[in-house]
């Protein structure tokens, strides 16, 4: 196959950021996707449906002259949110879900939850009005390894959490284990994970091939090869459980090439594409379209995309770096080839 027509993907884990920085990225993805679920942890986090009304307005008004693309916003969970927030949120049409960040996990996780107990009565709220739970699905425990901080999570944390609330539905976030992978496929119908393209394409070596690439440093890390392999079989199976999440994370260069650089990997200029190329490898392009346009959909309860997207197989080369507002980024494969084009 040399060219492939797919119903047009929408991005169910993005980061936008704000300000110069978004209009910055903003094209990239409204290039590919109809629509995305943008992650709330922004400094400070939107953490309201008021804040998450007036990031969409921002976020609408930077938009391309007459690109088609809908933002779905998150509310960022602390151990302050009210139930009535909840059903504030519900009710306004545009935010789609809540984000839990176990506090000190990743970027801008400061606020995030320090204590699961604190958060009952929101989980409730959430169940009756059927708004679904993203995790960022890492204990941040420092006597656990930093490889085995997902696995940890999915006994300590989610399995507890899945059977507390029997109506809950969650979506465990840019998935890198084959415990998750395992955990998510034998779970009720009610739980779901987005996978990430980088984590279909490299595993933990290319964090250090020939020295160290903090490019290629994100957060869940990368792990090894088996693991690799594990989610690119739950990606191509066809089970609607997994569907396309980007975790594109953009950060300035400076704060990655630094002696305490920032977590993230930005593979929005390249959304589709590296899905495309990673299900090629496992001769599986005819799955593609459940995973990057139906699934996500049907699983929030919104109606799939009417228009298409044609990808081909032609070789681009990717830029070293792109303007990132007032900074420059790195993209992943920066300098490198891609297999396949958006037409
Ligand atoms: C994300 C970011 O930069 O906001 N970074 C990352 O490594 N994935 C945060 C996140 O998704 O955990
Ligand atoms: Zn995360
Ligand atoms: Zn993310």
């Amino acid at each position: 196959m040399s060219r492939i027509t797919i119903t047009r993907p929408d991005d169910w884990h993005l980061h936008l950021r704000d300000a110069e920085h978004m209009r910055a990225v903003l094209p990239d993805t409204a290039r590919r996707f109809a629509r995305a679920i943008v992650m709330p942890n922004l400094k400070p986090p939107v953490t309201t449906t008021a804040l998450a009304l007036q990031y969409r307005d921002r976020i609408r008004a930077a938009l391309p002259a007459g690109a088609a693309f809908e933002p779905l916003m998150t509310l960022y969970l602390t151990d302050n949110t009210q139930p009535a927030e909840i059903e504030k949120a519900k009710r306004s049409g545009v935010v789609h879900a809540v984000k839990y960040y176990p506090a000190g996990a990743t970027t801008n996780s400061d606020s995030g939850v320090t204590d699961l107990e604190k958060c009952r009565g929101v989980f409730e709220a959430m169940e009756s009005c059927g708004m679904p739970l993203l995790l960022h699905g890492e204990v941040t425990d420092p006597a656990v390894d930093v490889f085995d901080r997902e696995r940890v999570f999915l006994e300590r944390v989610l399995a507890p959490l899945v059977e507390r609330h029997a109506r809950l539905r969650v979506v465990l976030e840019h998935i890198t284990t084959r415990e998750a992978a395992r955990f998510v496929a034998t779970a009720p119908p009610r739980v779901a994970a987005t996978i990430t393209a980088h984590h279909l394409l490299i595993n933990r070596n290319a964090l250090f091939t020939g020295g160290i690439r903090p490019h290629h440093y994100c957060l869940p890390v990368a792990k090894r090869e088996e693991h690799r392999r594990a989610l690119v079989e739950v990606a191509v199976s066809g089970i609607p459980k997994f569907f396309l999440g980007t975790d594109s994370a953009p950060h300035a260069r400076h704060t990655k090439e630094t002696d305490c650089g920032c977590a993230g990997i930005y593979t929005a200029h390249a959304g589709i594409e590296l899905y495309a190329e990673a299900f090629d490898a496992a001769r599986s392009l005819d799955r593609l379209q459940g995973f990057a346009s139906h699934f996500g959909p049907d699983f929030y309860g919104l109606p799939r995309n009417s228009e298409n997207i044609t990808l081909e197989r032609s070789e681009w080369r990717v830029p070293d770096e792109l303007a990132f507002g007032p900074d420059k980024l790195v993209p992943f494969r920066a300098g490198g080839k891609l297999k396949w084009n958006l037409v």
